[in-house]
């Protein structure tokens, strides 16, 4: 039973596809206008694109062939016909028999070649009858298939054969990314957000080669995930947000259906459980928690640095063990992100001991741990990950630990910062940062004395005390978050903002199609769109 669709072995599938290009050759060329692949509008840019000035056809009679042993190709396959349909109408039929296939067809296939950098790593050559991306993995024909999406036009040719075609400039892309991190982080704790939201947004984030969701689940306002062992964390820590309004929280099975859609588009998931400071909604359900011996009643404001656990007793390590447990069993992806961020309330030594024990609670289950940059201040193992956010000296004291580094400085990379003093949300402490200011920096070179080779990846937050629904959501993350998906895949020598700006405002088409309530920046020329509908409003 290994291979029971018949276009699955390599040999078949290469004579399936020579038998296809010898009977495109017997017909005329379709006639299209001159293309130039290495000036579409892809984001993030690839690494390597070369045209050859024809045209695919796509048309109804197009069909999806994949070839590899797992079958993950084919639910890549799958995953590509769907979205080809959503944008298009077009039915296109992934592995049919050969008599039902058209002549210009698109193959996705394994490559098992050594030589691949990575394994989101693929190869796509366009040429006037057939489309082939090859991938060592799924995940990197996953990264492929969104370059094609973003290949495909929005509107039909349907003057040059009795049915619609949309054109795909002919050429060959070869392309990887730098940072193996690529992520964007979601507050669920200040303000709830659904699971449909959440899932809307990693349709999003995925569409630009993103692959790291964190979730921020837990802070003084809220605790969101249901931990079985200590269910008060959701019926008394999951009631309350930002602003007075009544919360909300994830069962498991929440949890798990997000986990699984995430890693249906190759993205991993990364858990937040931020301790021992930004804790009151956990020690509010379980008074024993607190540090300062009160009972703490639930916070709706947006204070930060007046709660901490209680360091030093070991029912604290009890309850950390459990939580860490059952979110880690429900979490496939290596992560655990334990917070560790602004405990201005817990003294320095008790924070030290609590960030040493909690990371071989971590270990212990598996994970690797991620703290924001503070927690580099404590005795950690290499393997433990700092995420920078505001402080060079605590970034230097992860490499001296050679722990790696994830970049988000608030400065540049922080998605609730207002665009400018006009914005509607999102707060400025950091900084304002318009749309130029959050493509305009260097990654690689950034915070003094992080080495490249350090550098885990990129991650652009969302915090949500000013945000409470996915409108506002997305006004404060697009544009911004797609220039820090290509930040962190396409090396510094192949980025320029003069280049991006324009293949930005070509996305108003595929933003407006997804109904997405960017904010409409003026130093982008957004492209008009078929999609505006009445429903969409920018303003
Ligand atoms: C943070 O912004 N407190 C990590």
């Amino acid at each position: 039973m290994r291979n029971p669709k018949p276009f699955r072995a390599p040999g078949i599938l290469l004579t399936l596809l020579l038998a296809f290009s010898c009977q495109q050759e017997k017909k005329a060329p379709i006639a299209f206008a001159p293309t130039d692949l290495a000036a579409e509008a892809l984001i993030p840019k690839p690494l390597e694109v070369s045209s050859s000035g024809g045209a695919f056809g796509l048309d109804q009679y197009s069909a999806i062939f994949s070839q590899g042993e797992a079958p993950a190709f084919e639910a890549v396959a799958t995953f590509l016909s769907e979205k080809i349909g959503e944008k298009t109408g077009l039915h296109l039929q992934v592995n049919p028999t050969e008599d039902a296939a058209g002549d210009r067809n698109i193959f996705i296939m394994e490559d098992k070649d050594p030589s691949w950098a990575g394994q989101e790593a693929y190869r796509l050559k366009i040429s006037p009858d057939s489309v082939l991306l090859s991938a060592a993995t799924p995940e990197g024909a996953f990264r492929g298939i969104q370059t094609l999406r973003q290949l495909i036009p929005d509107v039909s040719v349907d003057t040059l054969a009795p049915q619609p075609l949309w054109p795909l400039a002919a050429g060959m892309i070869q392309d990887q990314p730098q940072f193996a991190y690529r992520g964007s982080m979601l507050d669920v704790a200040r303000h709830f957000f659904s699971v449909e939201d959440v899932k809307k947004y990693i349709d999003l984030l995925a569409y630009y080669k993103i692959n790291v969701l964190h979730l921020h689940l837990t802070d003084d306002q809220g605790w969101r995930i249901e931990i079985k062992s200590w269910p008060k964390l959701t019926e008394i820590g999951g009631s309350t947000e930002v602003g007075g309004e009544s919360g909300g929280f994830y069962t498991q099975e929440d949890y798990k259906e997000l986990v699984d859609y995430a890693s249906q588009r190759y993205m991993t998931i990364v858990p937040e459980v931020d301790m021992p400071g930004h804790t009151n909604a956990a020690s509010a359900s379980y008074p024993f928690l607190n540090g300062n011996g009160k009972t703490p009643t639930l916070y709706e404001g947006t204070r930060v640095g007046f709660s901490t656990f209680d360091t030093r007793k070991d029912t604290v390590y009890a309850f950390v063990d459990d939580v860490v447990r059952e979110i880690s069993g429900l979490s496939p992806g290596p992560y655990f992100h334990i917070g560790g961020d602004e405990s201005h309330v817990t003294k320095k030594d008790d924070y030290r001991y609590f960030v040493n024990r909690v990371e071989k609670i971590v270990r212990k289950y598996g994970k690797r741990m991620i703290g924001w940059d503070e927690v580099a201040t404590a005795d950690l193992d290499s393997s433990s990950i700092a995420q920078f956010w505001a402080s060079e000296e605590n970034a230097q004291k992860a490499i001296e630990k050679g722990m790696q580094v994830i970049l988000s400085p608030a400065k540049k990379a922080y998605l609730d910062m207002q665009y400018d003093t006009l914005s509607r949300h999102g707060l400025h402490w950091a900084a304002y940062i318009p749309v130029d200011t959050a493509y305009v920096w260097t990654p690689e070179n950034y915070a003094q004395g992080v080495p490249k080779e350090l550098i885990l990846g990129v991650e652009a937050p969302l915090w949500s005390e000013t945000i409470s629904n996915i409108g506002e959501l997305e006004y404060l993350a697009f544009p911004r978050v797609i220039g820090y998906s290509e930040l962190s895949w396409t090396p510094e020598d192949k980025r320029d903002w003069e280049d991006y700006k324009v293949r930005l405002g070509k996305q108003a088409p595929f933003l407006d199609r997804m109904n997405v309530k960017y904010y409409p920046s003026e130093l982008i020329d957004w492209e008009k769109s078929k999609y505006t509908y009445e429903t969409i409003q920018k303003d």
